[in-house]
């Protein structure tokens, strides 16, 4: 499948997406407060945020809130993501972990990725982030 990249607009919609819903994170623990915002293939864009517990294992991070977000709007069936975007409520840089990185990939290796790094917006792909993710 050729990957039709997003224009920056587009790009910069997401990320300020991603940054607005990082404003709704619920992380009392960390403060660290993320948000995603994924777009699909069809067009719709799903947002998620971080959501820790007090039993601190259980939090699940800002992408794959999203990420099942849209799963349940939408169906697995029909879930191909786009491109997600991640962005933090006080503009520190969070690359995806690699649970989501793996989330990411199930659902498009060519899924395109930004986020803010140490040095400024990357984009990348879950196939870049991920090389030899596992697929069955
Ligand atoms: N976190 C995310 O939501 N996404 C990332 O890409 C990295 C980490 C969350 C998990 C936890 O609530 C907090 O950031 C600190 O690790």
């Amino acid at each position: 499948m050729s990957i039709q990249h997003l224009n920056e607009d587009k790009r910069d919609a997401l990320l300020e997406a991603a940054r607005e819903v990082a404003g709704r994170a619920y992380a009392p623990y960390s403060n660290f407060f993320v948000g995603a915002a994924l777009l699909t293939e069809d067009g719709t864009v799903y947002r998620g945020c971080n959501v820790e517990n007090a039993s601190f294992g259980l939090t699940n991070c800002a992408e794959r809130t999203a990420i099942f977000a849209a799963v349940a709007g939408l169906g697995a069936d029909q879930l191909s993501i786009r491109a997600i975007a991640v962005a933090t409520a006080h503009g520190q840089p969070a690359a995806p972990c690699g649970a989501c990185r793996q989330v990411i990939f199930e659902f498009n290796p060519d899924a395109q990725v930004f986020f803010f790094g140490d040095n400024g917006m990357v984009s990348t792909t879950a196939r870049e982030l991920l090389p030899y993710g596992f697929r069955l």
